[in-house]
């Protein structure tokens, strides 16, 4: 059976592609054999990785600019799942290849208008992406929403204009997801500091892939 191959993309910087990108590998980790493509050029998964010294619980990779997006299964045939973290770019020939390699494509996004705004022209994208990739499913991912709170009314009539699904699954703002970045590990691998965060993933991988 091929890999699945999960893209997480925005073309906004900072929405949380590669804190969702790294602890969503770690969550599949625990499911079959997983690896991260750092296709960004800003290197961020691989320095994540790099911070634990080793202790990261998934391999990370950085990828050339040139990579291979046809490929991915010949040179990747040990594992299960692929997770490319993608760079803050819809320009970027990188982000193209990966909408049209992937399965599913995770979009984080940050519970305000103005970074939604900054996120519709994507929904015009996959469009286009999906004459050429008709099976690939995409999804919204609520980032950063504040503890105990929940979407406001407004959020969600601006979330309805995308015509992407979003996620019952939602990420809150937490310090787990900034520690496990500075230690260079996933919040599964923080303990009790991580739980509810890794209770979080979980949640994602099993609505987009239950089992
Ligand atoms: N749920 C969260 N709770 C707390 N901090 C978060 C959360 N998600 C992301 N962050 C922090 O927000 C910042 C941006 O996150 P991240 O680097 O994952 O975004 P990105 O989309 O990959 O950025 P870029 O576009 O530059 O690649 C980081 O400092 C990260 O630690
Ligand atoms: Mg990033």
């Amino acid at each position: 059976m091929s890999a699945n191959i999960i893209a997480v993309i925005n073309q906004k910087g900072g929405a949380g592609k590669t804190t969702l990108a790294m602890n969503l590998a770690a969550g599949l980790t625990q499911r079959g054999n997983t690896v991260v493509l750092d296709i960004d050029p800003q290197g961020s998964a691989r320095q994540w990785a790099s911070m634990g010294k080793g202790n990261f619980s998934t391999p990370v990779e950085s990828m050339s600019e040139t990579w291979d997006a046809q490929g991915l299964h010949q040179h990747y045939p040990a594992f299960r799942y692929i997770v490319l973290d993608c760079p803050p770019s819809l320009e970027k020939q990188a982000t193209h290849q990966a909408l049209q390699t992937c399965d599913i494509a995770l979009i984080p996004v940050l519970p305000s208008p103005i970074d939604l705004w900054a996120t519709l022209q994507l929904s015009q994208e996959i469009e286009e992406i999906k004459k050429t990739n008709p099976a690939m499913r995409a999804y919204l991912v609520i980032n950063q929403l504040e503890l105990n709170s929940a979407l406001s009314a407004a959020m969600q009539d601006v979330l309805a204009d995308f015509g992407i699904p979003v996620l019952n699954a939602m990420i809150r703002r937490r310090a787990a997801y900034r520690s496990a970045a500075l230690e260079g590990v996933s919040v599964y691998q923080l303990g009790k500091r991580g739980m509810r965060a890794a209770e979080e993933i979980e949640a994602i991988i099993n609505e987009v892939m239950p089992s």
